[in-house]
């Protein structure tokens, strides 16, 4: 396993996935990508974890990119198999019945804010930066970035980074609603972990049906969105967890949720 491009720990029902290529400040190449969509199948499918923090390795860099020496040969059909390769991993990210945080240590560039803009929140240090720079190479971004910072951030921000190509520092980004948290460097693994374990410890299948709800409604009318919404509602209302957190309110006790 000591070629692989992540790392991956657990503390408790934390796992932590790392993009671990900090020579090539974590660029992106498909091999990553694949990896990525594995880890994250993996996390999906292990009971044991119910929140998932994704990061990068090294001092400077969250994830810098795609990979543009592997992306410099590609053929207009290989760049559209690449582009859909790292969408598709992205969307299973974004559709993953589990909170994923991402840290965001350093730059996220292009395809690095492309990666942490499918996470469910975003908490970056303060020396952080992020940004679109495809624009400087000839490119647009191929991700989804051009359709999750809109969705985000609002058509001006998106506009503004996506044609500027120019990187913003972390207080700008969450000035425009693309990071949640910023906060001091020394700090970042200690405050996520407290998000992350805070994460873990509400009842899973709320979590999830919140993040159903999200993805799902906000793609559709509100007609449409309030009706799953509804469902989701009720659907709760089978769960021993539901169950045990109004009696737990009502008893004026902490909740013990389960995850049934
Ligand atoms: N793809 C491939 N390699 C990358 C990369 C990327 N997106 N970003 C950085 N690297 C590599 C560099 O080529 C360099 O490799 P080398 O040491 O083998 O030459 C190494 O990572 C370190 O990067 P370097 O540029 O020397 O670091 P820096 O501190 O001077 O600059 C950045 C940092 C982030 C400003 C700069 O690396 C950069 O602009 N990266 C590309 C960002 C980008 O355009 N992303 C969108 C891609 S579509």
């Amino acid at each position: 396993m000591t070629d692989s491009p992540l790392l991956v720990s657990d503390r408790d029902a934390v796992r932590t996935i790392t993009v671990n290529r900090p020579d090539k400040l974590n660029a992106l190449n498909a091999a990553t990508l694949d990896a990525l969509h594995v880890a994250f199948d993996e996390a999906a499918a292990d009971a044991g974890i119910r929140a998932i923090v994704l990061t990068g390795a090294g001092p400077k860099a969250f994830v810098a990119g795609a990979d543009i020496a592997e992306m410099a040969t590609l053929t207009p059909v290989q760049a559209r198999d690449f582009s859909l390769r790292g969408q598709r991993m992205m969307r299973a990210v974004e559709r993953l019945p589990k909170p994923v945080i991402a840290m965001i240590n350093g730059f996220a560039l292009g395809g690095g804010l492309e990666l942490a803009m499918c996470c469910h929140l975003r908490i970056a240090a303060d020396t952080a930066k992020v940004g679109q720079p495809e624009i400087n190479l000839g490119l647009i971004p191929g991700f989804g970035g051009t359709q999750r910072l809109l969705r985000l951030a609002g058509r001006a921000a998106t506009l503004e980074l996506c044609l500027l190509g120019a990187p913003i520092d972390a207080a700008r980004a969450q000035q425009l609603g693309i990071v949640n948290r910023v906060v001091p460097g020394a700090q970042l693994e200690e405050e996520t972990m407290k998000l992350a374990t805070q994460l873990a410890s509400a009842a899973p299948l709320a979590s999830r049906g919140i993040l159903d709800c999200v993805n799902s409604g906000g793609e559709c009318a509100i007609e449409e969105g309030l009706a799953f919404e509804s469902a989701q509602f009720g659907l709760i209302f089978a769960t021993e967890d539901m169950r045990e957190g109004t009696t737990a309110f009502l008893e004026r006790r902490k909740p013990a949720f389960n995850g049934r």
